[in-house]
Parts: C-alpha cells; sequence; structure tokens
C-alpha cells in the first residue's frame, strides 16, 4: 500500500497526463479569484500545488503540498507569465493538521499563513469556508479548478477547470481502502470521462460558491472518482488555527 500512495502524491505533485485530457476547458480569466498556484520547495526540488485564498492573509491546500518553503500566486491566469493581477506572496508559516497521515491520506489539510496580506481586487478574493452542519449531498455539483504540471512543456499554463459531481460514499469506499466519509469526500462519476486531476493537489472543490473538499488523491490511472478533504469536517480546527495566528 505504501508505495503505491507515495506513488500517488508523486503524480498528484505532478499533474496526471491521463487527467489533463479529459473533461476539463479553460477558465475564463479571474473567474475563480480565490485561486492561489503553490511552489514549493522540497527534497526532492520544486513542485506545484494548488490552493485557495480563505482570508487576506490565509491560503488553504493540501496537507501533502507542504515543502521546505512555500511561494503564493494570487490572480494569475497563466502562471507562465508576468500578469498585472499577480501578487506574489511568501509563506510565513505553514500549519499541517497535526494528525496528517503520510500513508493514508487522512486529515490532508494545511493552511499557509502569508507574510503580507492579500490585496483584494477583481483577481483576487477570499472564498466562502462551509457553515452549519449540512452535510454535502451525493448529486451536487461542483468545480475544481487547477494549472496542472507546469515543470514541463506539456502542462498547462492556463487555468482550466472542470465540473464533478459528488458521488455516494461506498463509490470510494469500495475503491480505496483508506477512505473515510466523515472526513473526506468521493468526487467524480466514474461513467463520465472526467477527472479531478485536472487540478493540482491542494486545488478547492466548489459547490454553491462555497469551498467544500480540496484535492487529495486518487486512483494511479487518473479515473474518477477521486478523494477530497472535506473541509466542513475541519472548520473547528481552521477557525482554532487563524485566530491562534491572528495578525
Ligand atoms: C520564493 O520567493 C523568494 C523571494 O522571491 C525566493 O528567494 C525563493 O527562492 C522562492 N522559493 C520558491 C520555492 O519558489
Amino acid at each position: 500500500m505504501q508505495p503505491l500512495l507515495l506513488l500517488l502524491t508523486f503524480i498528484l505533485l505532478q499533474g496526471n497526463e491521463a487527467g489533463k485530457i479529459i473533461g476539463g476547458r479553460e477558465a475564463r480569466p479571474h473567474s475563480f479569484p480565490y485561486m492561489a498556484f503553490l511552489l514549493i520547495q522540497s527534497s526532492g526540488g520544486l513542485t506545484a500545488c494548488g490552493g485557495f485564498l480563505v482570508r487576506e492573509d490565509f491560503v488553504l491546500t493540501a496537507g501533502h503540498c507542504l515543502g521546505s518553503s512555500i511561494n503564493v500566486t494570487l490572480g494569475a491566469h497563466n502562471i507562465q507569465r508576468r500578469e498585472r493581477t499577480q501578487q506574489h506572496i511568501t509563506v510565513l508559516r505553514a500549519i499541517r493538521h497535526p494528525d496528517y497521515n503520510h500513508e493514508n491520506f487522512r486529515n490532508d489539510i494545511m493552511l499557509l499563513q502569508l507574510r503580507s496580506r492579500a490585496r483584494r481586487s477583481g483577481s483576487v478574493k477570499p472564498v466562502a469556508l462551509p457553515q452549519g452542519s449540512k452535510k454535502l449531498q451525493p448529486g451536487a455539483s461542483c468545480t475544481v479548478a487547477g494549472w496542472g504540471r507546469v515543470s514541463q512543456s506539456r502542462g498547462t499554463n492556463v487555468l482550466q477547470e472542470v465540473q464533478l459531481r459528488v458521488q455516494v460514499d461506498q463509490k470510494c469506499s469500495s475503491r480505496f481502502q483508506f477512505y473515510d466519509s466523515q472526513t473526506q469526500i468521493c468526487v467524480g462519476n466514474p461513467r463520465e470521462r472526467k477527472t479531478a486531476f485536472r487540478g493540482d493537489s491542494g486545488g478547492p472543490l466548489v459547490c454553491n460558491n462555497v469551498a467544500q473538499g480540496i484535492v487529495s488523491y486518487g486512483s494511479i490511472n487518473g479515473s474518477p472518482p477521486a478523494v477530497f478533504t472535506r473541509i466542513q469536517s475541519f472548520m473547528p480546527w481552521i477557525k482554532r488555527t487563524m485566530r491562534r495566528l491572528a495578525p
């Protein structure tokens, strides 16, 4: 199990080639003003992840995107260009969930405290987080956005989006040994050739303008469904952490 999971991490971080071709499209520029592009320095070199602005000074992403240093780009459409809308901010603190498990990807969530506040603009704006205890229902239509791979010329440089539906938990529990319906969401219809891996790990699943999930992992060939971190179940930790680290 472990080698497979390590390999999965690698694929998600690099962007999945099979996923690139299936089901997504280029986003209208700046239609996802909360999207963050993360450049991560880790022992294995530079990698990329998605993330999303949840307050002027905090970005939410996946726990497995942790590295020794992380830089955030906000307000981008083409991440290979210097666009006037872009804001480049370094990360002051990366706070990974204390119960993150790198072997089974439970609690795959991390808050990044930015060194300086993001300036709100037409291209940079936080996204709402879940409120209350109503659980996201199977069948809900949601959007995932991401830049995919950046290090190879084959990758896309412009933001891509794909629409995906929330699945019943059984679709993931039958496929992924460690799927946990309390803290994870099963996303992407196996019969539609659309995949969550259009976006990088750490990108948001947004349903009705609320960020409900974080891209975590999927099957090795990139076929749906995939597993997302269920943000709602981590709201107490998110609120506590952002309050504790108030500027
Ligand atoms: C982040 O930005 C700083 C300052 O511009 C730079 O020195 C550093 O190498 C960057 N790190 C990564 C991971 O891109």
